[in-house]
């Protein structure tokens, strides 16, 4: 069976003052809260059987409260989230069912994602073992380590920007998130944890727009896509 992850037990520091008392997730977008639009696209997806809420300790009522308000009627369960996104990504992997297979893991704070691009990445990920939705970067990018002088300019043909779901043999993920924490490393995301253990990622290009809540000036434009109701 295929069961979704959706990480949710960030601090949203980079949000700044903007954010309500209950965190950047909690900010009402086109009519609701952010989560509730990654939830809904999730619950709504045929190809996912179950869904792990991490969240943080003391927002579990408000998650069940969201259930009950949108109707969210796909089985789901919460744990507890940990320091770094990796700490919360590993706990929704403990959570997951024995019967689970591939796991879709999710940012909940990329509201857009659409049903097409979840399937495409479990299948991708059902033939390679891994999988990311990505775009190809439409920015020049510059390589700088003292952030004043750039050092190096970088094919742009070359470079994509990854973006959830990630997708995953469950096998594969505990094993490459296990060898990050035996080393004691950090890392951005699940993908770079494969790199670890030589594991193959496909690249599936997200067709629609998939951006991620980061900071205020992220949410005009997040508002226009789920307006325009880019849905699958
Ligand atoms: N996340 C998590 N546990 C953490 C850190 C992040 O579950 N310890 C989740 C966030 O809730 C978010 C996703 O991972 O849905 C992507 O993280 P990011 O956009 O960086 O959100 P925050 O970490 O909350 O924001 P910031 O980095 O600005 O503090
Ligand atoms: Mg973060």
């Amino acid at each position: 069976m295929t069961s979704a992850i959706i990480v949710a037990a960030g601090k949203g520091t980079r949000m700044g003052g903007l954010q309500t008392a209950m965190g950047k997730l909690f900010i009402e977008v086109a009519g609701r809260p952010i989560v509730a639009h990654t939830w809904q696209r999730f619950n709504d997806a045929r190809a996912i059987d179950e869904i792990v809420l991490v969240v943080r300790e003391d927002m579990q009522p408000a998650f069940h409260e969201l259930a009950q308000q949108f109707g969210f009627r796909k089985k789901y369960r919460m744990v507890a989230g940990g320091v770094e996104r990796q700490d919360s990504v590993w706990n929704g992997l403990a959570a997951l069912s024995d019967d689970t297979d591939i796991v879709a893991i999710q940012d909940a704070a990329r509201p857009c994602t659409t049903e097409a691009l979840i399937t495409a990445t479990i299948e991708a990920a059902k033939a390679m073992g891994a999988a990311v939705a990505a775009q190809p970067v439409t920015d020049t990018i510059k390589e700088s380590s003292n952030g004043e002088v750039i050092e190096r300019n970088l094919d742009r043909s070359k470079l994509w920007a990854v973006q959830t779901p990630q997708t995953f043999k469950v096998e594969v993920i505990k094993h490459a998130l296990a060898e990050v924490r035996r080393r004691n490393l950090q890392v951005t995301d699940d993908t770079a944890a494969c790199e670890l253990i030589h594991q193959p990622v496909k690249l599936v290009t997200s067709a629609a727009p998939n951006p991620k809540v980061t900071t205020p000036s992220d949410l005009k434009y997040i508002e226009s896509v789920l307006m325009a109701g880019v849905h699958s």
